[in-house]
């Protein structure tokens, strides 16, 4: 445990007299204000997070262009733009929510292989940085609106390069199999015949190879894929989007260190493309360890084959572990004394799928109402919620040295059922 949280957390949680801290705030304040499952964000391990990939990308200083995807909080964006990012969105919601929260259009860029023409006319009328295009049948799409609306759209192609990354096959985003991005050969096609799109600006070209990727390797492996690929055009992108994926720690596995993934993108690019910029998605990187998820004990129920911890988080409020088979943490947030046992920290959800933790050696006199925190929970848990079992979403607080606010209330049990009809 003090391993794990030396190397995610830069001395912003720590245990204090068997009290769990995240900067200057007791977690046991938050959840006696705001109640159970709440979500809670550090907003200085955010900045600290985009400070350090800054200072690891410095020698090409790309744009940070955050993907919300990951954790679209008003909150969060608010904060993330302050700091000077950009952002990468993948649908008209996340476009208006990010121009809502001041993102300025010249910086979003927009990925997705489904956009609808709707969501391209949004694109365009806002006049973002770079459509990603997925596919000749967007790119169609694209120039076809473009022309009717007599507009030019600015685009990146992404480029999927077969390259297999070390992660869940499920974020795997660049085998040949997955549906993003267009093979190598299309592409050329696409390039070699770039005058036939005259409402179509072809500035960048992008991939995203995966989430939760621990190898720079990959990156430098696809961009020298990406030289020889435009050695034999007569076409050099101005902008190079090698997409999001760094990864972030969940326990004590093996990572490269952000600076490495810098200093090794850095050097092939630099080599490879001078005078080229760069751009980066990163979504969990920014925010994946600045969120824990606090829950309370409702059960300690003992079976003759297996204990386990009933909780009020359930995998309507983090399903990753449900859906990856992610492992995420856990923590008594406040530490009880005595023997631990083997736990499944399971949700009260009507799945024997939803579970947050399996074999978890936690104190075996815990007991309702004790509280405890699911790490590493601030990337794709929130985002991903649901009101699955009638259950109202979680509240999301902020954390910012001694200040605690609330960016969104717990949801009502009305707001089950507020757009529905009776009928
Ligand atoms: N750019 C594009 C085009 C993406 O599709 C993604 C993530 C990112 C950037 C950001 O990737 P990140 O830096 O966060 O790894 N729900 C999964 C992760 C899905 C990622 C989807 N795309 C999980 O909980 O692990």
């Amino acid at each position: 445990m003090e391993k794990y949280l030396e190397l995610i957390s830069d001395g912003l949680y720590r245990f204090r007299k068997g009290k769990l801290f995240i900067e200057e705030v007791c977690v046991e304040r938050i959840y006696r204000e705001f109640g159970t499952p709440v979500y809670v964000y550090s907003a200085s391990y955010i900045e600290r997070q985009i400070e350090k990939l800054r200072n690891a990308f410095k020698p090409i200083s790309p744009l940070i262009c955050y993907s919300m995807k990951a954790n679209g909080n008003m909150g969060v964006l608010s904060l993330v733009k302050r700091a000077g990012c950009g952002v990468d969105i993948v649908s008209s919601g996340e476009l208006a929510k990010a121009l809502k929260a001041g993102f300025s259009a010249d910086r979003i860029v927009f990925a997705g292989a489904g956009k609808t023409q709707q969501e391209i006319i949004d694109g365009l009328n806002a006049r973002i940085f770079l459509f990603t295009v997925e596919s000749m049948e967007e790119l169609k799409a694209i120039e076809q609106i473009g022309r009717s609306q007599k507009k030019i759209a600015v685009v990146s192609l992404r480029i999927n390069f077969d390259i297999d990354v070390d992660t869940h096959y499920y974020t795997k985003t660049s085998k040949k199999e997955t549906k993003f991005g267009m093979p190598v050969d299309q592409i050329k096609s696409i390039l070699s015949n770039r005058k036939k799109f005259r409402h179509i600006d072809f500035k960048g070209i992008q991939f995203h190879l995966g989430s939760n990727i621990r190898a720079s390797g990959f990156y430098v492996q696809a961009l020298e894929k990406l030289k020889g690929f435009l050695a034999g055009l007569n076409f050099m992108p101005s902008v190079i989007d090698i997409g999001g994926g760094f990864g972030i720690h969940y326990k004590n596995e093996q990572i490269e260190p952000i600076e490495n993934f810098g200093k090794n993108i850095c050097n092939v690019f630099l080599k490879n493309f001078p005078g080229v910029s760069m751009i980066i998605e990163p979504g969990r990187f920014i925010v994946g360890n600045a969120g824990i998820l606090l829950t309370r004990v409702i059960y300690n129920k003992k079976t003759p084959h297996k204990n386990f911890l009933i909780v009020d988080a359930g995998m309507n409020d983090l399903i990753r572990p449900s859906l990856y088979g992610s492992y995420h943490e856990i923590f008594e947030a406040v530490r009880k004394k005595g023997p631990c046992v083997n736990y499944d920290v399971v949700g009260p959800i009507c799945e024997t799928g939803d579970f947050l933790g399996k074999d978890r050696m936690l104190a075996e006199n815990l007991t309702s109402g004790d509280v405890l925190a699911v790490m590493s929970a601030g990337a794709y848990g929130f985002s991903m919620s649901s009101n699955y079992n009638g259950r109202p979403r979680a509240a999301e607080v902020f954390v910012s040295g001694n200040n605690v606010k609330c960016c969104r209330r717990r949801e009502k049990i009305e707001d089950l059922w507020n757009l529905e009809k009776i009928l």
